[in-house]
């Protein structure tokens, strides 16, 4: 790390997002959520540090072909991908770089710095540290801060173009409607002539895509059972964890995978000194996992401010990329 990387992370990590805003934004969550007829915790907070390295694995079982496969759409069509991006732009990785992913665009493109945004500090830093360490031609900048709203980047990088990254699908944790805010969010915080480099999961088979989501080992669902987990740790709350286990589910008619944590007998718990039930069989909403078509990716990139350039997907046809401009 150069000076000015040291000093950009002191200052910034741990700022955007104070611990107890967070917690307190975690809490309204949970609670506003768990009242719902249909109950439901937001996706988002399933990366506390644990969450993050399960995530992580994840990402490497043979189910779960949306990594694997992005990653060689990556390598397949880098070259062409870096023609088009150019070199000397300051690339904005919304989520905290894989050690995996994001050198197979660094290397190709020249950037001029690179600023992954993350909510969770430590795995921010983790992964940072790997990445820091790998290069010394441009300065490694973190950012903790939640990326749905429009973001501050750092002072290092407001004169140069910007390249937005946002690989792994993330886009399809989101309803549509949050996914073209969160799109509009970015094209605020990357600029006038910034490009986008996305992933998005392609519709398929239904057994493919619960496979996807409910693997042989159980890590997605310990992935799923850690969000209970997490709110018994972090809020003080008593969810008999035992008495959850995990679902997923395709719903052809929203384009979905949806995950949820079901009761397997009455419980009772509390969170914030309010006190829930559920009868068995009843479930929380944890996750959708939207998929998309060619057309669809395209839709909704326009509504959230952005045109496609290129499109890039496998030979089975199972992930897109996209590059796109600012509208
Ligand atoms: C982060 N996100 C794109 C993953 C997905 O595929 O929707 C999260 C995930 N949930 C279960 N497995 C993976």
């Amino acid at each position: 790390m150069d000076m000015l990387t040291t000093l950009a992370s002191s200052t910034l990590l741990g700022q955007s997002a104070p611990t107890d805003d967070m917690r307190a934004a975690f809490l309204a969550d949970v609670t506003i959520g768990l009242a719902y007829p249909q109950k439901a915790v937001p996706p988002r907070w399933f990366y506390d540090h644990q969450g993050s390295e399960l995530f992580e694995e994840i990402t490497r079982l043979p189910e779960y072909y949306p990594t694997r496969t992005e990653i060689g759409i990556l390598k397949a069509h880098g070259a062409d991908i870096a023609a088009l991006i150019g070199p000397g732009r300051a690339v904005i990785e919304f989520g905290a770089g894989s050690a995996v992913k994001t050198p197979l665009l660094l290397d190709r493109i020249a950037p001029a710095a690179y600023v992954p945004v993350d909510i969770s500090g430590d795995f921010l830093r983790e992964s940072c540290e790997v990445l820091s360490e790998r290069y010394d031609t441009f300065p490694v900048i973190p950012v903790v801060a939640d990326f749905t709203d429009p973001v501050e980047l750092p002072l290092a990088v407001a004169q140069e173009a910007k390249l937005g990254f946002f690989p792994g699908s993330t886009i399809g944790n989101l309803t549509p409607s949050e996914a073209v805010e969160l799109l509009r969010a970015m094209r605020e915080t990357l600029g006038d002539g910034a490009k986008l480099l996305i992933g998005m999961d392609l519709i398929k088979d239904r057994a493919v895509l619960e496979a996807a989501y409910d693997d042989a080992m159980g890590i997605t669902a310990q992935f799923n059972l850690n969000l209970a987990e997490r709110i018994n740790r972090e809020l003080g709350g008593t969810i008999p964890v035992e008495a959850l286990r995990h679902r997923a589910r395709w719903n052809a008619l929203d384009a979905r995978v949806e995950m949820h944590l079901e009761a397997t007998r009455d419980i009772a718990f509390e969170v914030g000194g309010v006190r829930f039930f559920m009868s068995a069989g009843e479930t929380i909403h944890t996750e959708n996992s939207h998929k998309y078509d060619s057309a669809s990716a395209a839709t909704l990139l326009r509504a959230g401010g952005w045109e496609q350039q290129t499109e890039y997907t496998d030979a089975d046809e199972q992930f897109l990329v996209v590059l796109a401009q600012a509208a």
